[in-house]
């Protein structure tokens, strides 16, 4: 099945199963904005703890705080965000339709990657075994022309987004004949910059009231609160802030369901360290965020870093992980090396000294940072795509039957256990209940009497709940119930009083963090 039918169905099942619903859906939504659902949030929490947990709780150098949405204005004219945090547009005067000039560049220059792929694969089958990939890339002459057009274009980007030249990527525009999608005409407007900010007014009269913005990322709630928390907390360098909390951007390209969205949740950590020493944290929380990502299981191949080219003027190392998503490779956490950069601005707009003074060198100085970012529903998104299968399965008459299948990773489940009476008397609904009543402390469990079994099942597997057990008429007798694991469908006997065991064993994130390294 092609990636983008999967990505429908993908979307479809989220809203079927009570995992993501479009915000607003009655008045037939808004924009780029989602709600999660019963199933979502519990998800989405369970992502949060995975990360809360690994930053805070695996490092006795990392405190956690939690700022408040709104900061005072100064705020976003000291970090930049007031004068800078834009995007190039562009607009079609046919469709009307508005662009993002360089996400319509950038998916011109990822044509050249299909091209060199197609021919790749049209290689692969006509050499079979004694395909070399390394020497037909080198010697190829279609795949080395693709490969030289695309440095070109890609230089010819990088130069113009560097000069900040406008003109210039509208001309890239037209050069390379990029058309709209919906209207098929190259007829462009002029490219211009458009803030990404949301703003509202604080204060009840017109004279009193200021302009004020909704936070476009966390960070900055974590640096103005730098000195507060240095000293509160006796905080001796290298040590790190972590905070989760809502976002909102501007978004003109919102599209891929949650993945660019206008309002959205961040977990960010700000590490500061002595000038000097960046960038070997910076490889340190590349390669700790990384293992992170992996713990989860996914195949290794779906990860790769994207270093950089073009830095951001305060940054002096920066790079991107990213996830095989079903449309492609895309961004799902920045790593960055922000120098003093943040600090000495918010030390510049408000007059206080914001400095450390280290001891052991005997001198005062503003602390560098490294940064990891990483955004909650990107997250989910990445987690909820991989989990998602359809297969084909033998019934116990030798028929065939199809299931969905969630193998989301156990710890992340948001029903660990569902508890299933065989029927709906004889003692077996109070018999399922005292183990629920055991168990729920513990484990999010489900009860579920309605339908058949094979039925019940079907709705387990599609909520990704990694055990179901079955409570039948010897278990009132023996104590034990049917266990039935959701990726192999394989069933055992257990007793009741081993299931505490067995599900801690699985579905503690304490399985994710033995994985860290
Ligand atoms: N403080 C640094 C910062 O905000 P960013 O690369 O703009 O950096 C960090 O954002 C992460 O936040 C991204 O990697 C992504 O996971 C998430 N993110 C950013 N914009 C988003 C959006 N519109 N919708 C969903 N997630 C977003």
């Amino acid at each position: 099945m092609a990636q983008e039918d999967i990505f429908k169905k993908l979307v479809a099942h989220c809203k079927e199963y009570g995992f993501v619903f479009q915000s607003s859906e009655i008045y037939d939504g808004l924009s780029a904005v989602y709600d999660y659902a019963q199933m979502g949030v519990e998800l989405k929490n369970n992502i949060k703890k995975y990360w809360w947990d690994s930053m805070v709780l695996l490092h006795e150098n990392v405190v956690g705080i939690d700022s408040a949405i709104f900061m005072h204005p100064t705020t976003w004219k000291a970090s930049g965000h007031v004068d800078a945090f834009s995007d190039p547009l562009i607009d079609n005067k046919d469709s009307k339709k508005r662009y993002r000039a360089d996400v319509l560049i950038e998916d011109c220059i990822a044509k050249y990657d299909t091209k060199i792929e197609k021919e790749v694969k049209k290689a692969e089958k006509k050499f079979g075994d004694s395909f070399d990939k390394t020497q037909f890339m080198e010697t190829n002459p279609r795949v080395l022309s693709n490969l030289k057009k695309k440095k070109e274009l890609n230089d010819r980007f990088v130069k113009a987004l560097e000069d900040n030249d406008l003109d210039e990527l509208k001309q890239i525009i037209i050069d390379n004949g990029i058309a709209c999608p919906v209207s098929g005409t190259k007829n462009w407007t002029d490219v211009r910059q458009f803030n990404l900010m949301f703003s509202t007014e604080m204060g009840s009269t017109a004279e009193g009231s200021s302009k004020i913005y909704l936070r476009p990322e966390t960070a900055q709630g974590i640096f103005v609160n730098y000195l507060n928390v240095q000293k509160t907390g006796r905080m001796k360098l290298p040590f790190g802030i972590a905070q989760i909390g809502k976002a909102f951007r501007n978004e003109i390209v919102a599209r891929q369901f949650i993945f660019r969205m206008r309002e959205f949740e961040q977990m960010e950590m700000q590490f500061f360290v002595r000038p000097g020493d960046e960038i070997k944290w910076f490889d340190k929380w590349k390669e700790t965020r990384m293992s992170w990502h992996k713990a989860l299981g996914f195949s290794d191949d779906k990860y790769r870093f994207h270093d950089h080219e073009k830095l951001a003027h305060y940054a002096n190392a920066a790079t991107d992980i990213e996830f095989k998503f079903p449309f492609g490779f895309k961004e799902v956490e920045g790593i960055h090396s922000r120098t003093d950069f943040d600090l000495t601005k918010h030390q510049e707009f408000s007059g206080k000294k914001i400095q450390y003074f280290d001891p052991e060198l005997n001198k005062n100085y503003t602390p560098y940072v490294v940064e990891t970012s990483i955004g909650v529903d990107r997250m989910f998104l990445q987690i909820i795509s991989e989990a998602y299968c359809e297969e084909t399965i033998k019934k116990d008459d030798g028929k065939e039957d199809k299931r969905v299948v969630l193998k989301l990773p156990a710890a992340l489940a948001p029903v660990k256990l569902a508890v299933l009476p065989l029927v709906k008397k004889d003692g077996l609904p109070e018999k399922a209940r005292e183990i629920i009543d055991e168990l729920k402390f513990d484990f999010n469990c489900q009860y579920d009497e309605k339908d058949s079994i094979g039925k019940r099942y079907r709705r387990q597997d599609a909520i990704g709940t990694p055990f179901c057990i079955t409570i039948d008429h010897d278990s009132l007798d023996d104590n034990k119930v049917t266990i039935r694991y959701r990726d192999t469908m394989k069933q055992e006997r257990v007793n009741i009083s081993d299931l505490y065991d067995i599900l801690k064993e699985e579905v503690a994130l304490k399985t994710l963090f033995k994985k860290l390294k």
